[in-house]
């Protein structure tokens, strides 16, 4: 299949095109680089074509466009003859999105309205929609796709459960169209080649990243928010996982996709806690991570793991790669990342 791929020089998409490639689709990227860059276009296809990169420019394409721009956005479906679409482009940073709650309003909404209003023009009927876990909101773990979701604490998750709401109305009213809800819980992990990888700009917000900089020495030591959880130590629970198991959860929602809308958590179905974590990474790379217990952050939930056993039934998919893959392929990426 021809797939476009927004948002496929970012973190989850740049792996997620080196799993469509290796399954034998070819790949459009849309993406403005707001948040990364376009040597990752030249990455995937080192990994794919292991060197060769020539061959692979009838395989993939890279435009530089905004996918909110509706005339650039129509002039890449009038280009290709595609089958689908898997939409990545956002903006992701839960506090940014409080202070700039219109940035992604607009970005994260608009981009969903534009893509699916395409489709609809040029019949593409499958699209793929990155969703996350914080639609549950405080629910009780593990989330399932059936419970009914609650308030979000943030503009990042809003745009998440109205994306969510958008694609559904859409469906409703063109019941050829096909919408995959996916519902991700935390990535981490990078490629094994440790090429594309997760690169956050100025200090990340997320924790494993935050780790492996510690670890490289870039920052002194982990703040762990909160250890009066009622969680195993104390500390927040996450269910990680690995982003090649994500990547390939992509490509069987888009092999499997059939009328209506469908929804899958993409989790490992595994809570581990910041503790646990910090002493996984310890274990498989052999390096210490001085931290200090501070104040909880405001916005954190206690526990947060999925049900993953929709998509294992309905798409016969789980993830493979266990919390120490995890850990010594984000710290071998963080190593060879300049
Ligand atoms: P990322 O920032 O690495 O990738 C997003 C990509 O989209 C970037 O390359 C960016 O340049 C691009 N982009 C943003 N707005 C754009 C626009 N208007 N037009 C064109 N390109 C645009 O983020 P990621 O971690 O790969 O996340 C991908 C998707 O998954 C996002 O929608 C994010 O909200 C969602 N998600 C991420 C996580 C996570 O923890 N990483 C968890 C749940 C859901
Ligand atoms: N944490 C720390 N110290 C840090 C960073 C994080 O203790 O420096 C803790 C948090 O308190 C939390 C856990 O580590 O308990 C994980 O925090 P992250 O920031 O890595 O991830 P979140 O679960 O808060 O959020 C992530 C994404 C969201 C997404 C959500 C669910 O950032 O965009 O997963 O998929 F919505």
């Amino acid at each position: 299949m021809q797939i476009l791929v927004t948002g496929g020089a970012g973190y989850i998409g740049s792996h997620t095109c080196v799993a469509l490639l290796e399954a034998g689709h070819t790949v459009i990227v849309a993406d403005n680089l707001c948040n990364s860059k376009a040597e990752t276009i030249d990455k995937i296809k080192q990994i794919v074509n292991q060197g060769n990169e020539a061959n692979m420019d009838n395989k993939i394409t890279f435009y530089k466009i905004d996918v909110t721009d509706e005339v650039a956005v129509e002039k890449v479906f009038s280009n290709h003859k595609l089958d689908g679409v898997i939409h990545f482009a956002g903006l992701k940073a839960v506090g940014e999105s409080v202070e700039k709650p219109l940035a992604y309003y607009y970005n994260n909404l608009v981009s969903t309205i534009v893509l699916s209003k395409m489709c609809l023009k040029y019949g593409v009927n499958k699209f793929v929609f990155s969703s996350s876990a914080t639609v549950y909101g405080d629910n009780t773990v593990p989330f399932v796709e059936t419970m009914q979701l609650l308030p979000t604490t943030n503009p990042y998750g809003e745009t998440k459960v109205m994306s969510e709401r958008i694609l559904t109305d859409a469906i409703k009213a063109n019941p050829d169209f096909s919408v995959s809800l996916l519902r991700y819980f935390n990535p981490v992990g990078a490629h094994e080649s440790g090429l594309i990888g997760e690169a956050p700009n100025g200090i990340p917000n997320n924790l494993m990243p935050y780790v492996t900089q510690v670890a490289k020495g870039k920052l002194e030591k982990l703040r762990v928010f909160g250890n009066d959880y009622p969680t195993v130590d104390g500390t927040g629970v996450r269910d990680y996982i690995h982003v090649m198991d994500l990547a390939d959860g992509h490509v069987v929602a888009l092999d499997n996709l059939s009328n209506g809308v469908h929804i899958y958590n993409l989790g490992t179905g595994q809570g581990t806690s910041v503790l646990q974590l910090v002493k996984a990474f310890e274990e498989a790379n052999g390096i210490e991570i001085p931290y200090e217990i501070v104040d909880r952050r405001p916005g954190d939930i206690a526990s947060c793991y999925a049900d993953a056993s929709k998509a294992e039934r309905k798409l016969k998919w789980i993830a493979k790669r266990d919390i120490v893959e995890m850990c010594l392929d984000s710290w071998r990426f963080e190593q060879q990342n300049k």
